[in-house]
């Protein structure tokens, strides 16, 4: 049996969707029930629901042999994985944003003193490569927030729709990375279940085509 961790989350529904156009049966209620943890009719797969933020951690520990999540987690956790496949969906990008009447706008970080973020790390080295020094602030989530409330100057964070920025007065100031879902496998069951991943991957490559 094979287990893969999945996201909880924006990344879930999709990645079901894509696992059933793979003929992996990821069981009908993993969407809308409270269980972590699920086996296909087969016996074949096991699925653990995990925070997308803690997903590489259970693929590096070898929990699960294999994980699907985005690459902005992989960025900011930096785990030792191999990553062999980008699927394509959850296209998002995580990015500098400021509010919309700030008028240093884009062209003065310098102004930035205190950037409030999920992606600590991200947004730490987007600020060393320009050697700007600036107070990273993390929060776990509604980041969107901290501008409007005098928290931070600006924010490192997801977009997808852009609407969330939008709802809160916020504008893109930078792109930082792009970002969209991938697999993971824990390197030392690549070799130990190498013909359960494999055949995993190739089902996922056949989608894929
Ligand atoms: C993410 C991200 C933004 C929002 C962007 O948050 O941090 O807040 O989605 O999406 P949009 O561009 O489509 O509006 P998430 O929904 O994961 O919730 P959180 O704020 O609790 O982390």
């Amino acid at each position: 049996m094979l287990t893969v961790a999945l996201s909880k989350g924006r990344l879930l529904e999709p990645t079901v969707d894509f696992l059933s156009r793979a003929g992996i049966e990821v069981p009908d209620d993993i969407l809308c029930s409270r269980r972590l943890i699920a086996s296909d009719a087969t016996g074949s797969y096991r699925f653990l629901l995990v925070k997308p933020m803690d997903l590489p951690t259970y693929v590096e520990y070898g929990v699960a042999a294999i994980g699907i999540c985005g690459r902005d987690v992989l960025l900011e956790v930096e785990p030792d994985l191999h990553q062999p496949l980008d699927l394509g969906f959850g296209r998002c990008r995580v990015v500098l944003a400021g509010k919309k009447d700030d008028r240093a706008g884009n062209h003065n970080l310098l102004s930035t003193t205190r950037v409030a973020t999920k992606y600590p790390r991200i947004a730490e080295k987007y600020f060393r490569s320009r050697g700007l020094p600036v107070e990273v602030i993390y929060l776990t989530g509604s980041v969107e927030l901290a501008p409007n409330l005098e928290l931070a100057e600006k924010i490192v964070d997801l977009v997808e729709t852009g609407r969330t920025l939008e709802a809160n007065d916020l504008q893109i100031v930078d792109e930082i990375v792009e970002s969209s879902a991938r697999v993971v496998v824990n390197r030392a069951s690549f070799h130990v279940q190498h013909a359960e991943v494999k055949e995993f991957l190739s089902k996922l490559k056949k989608a894929l085509a």
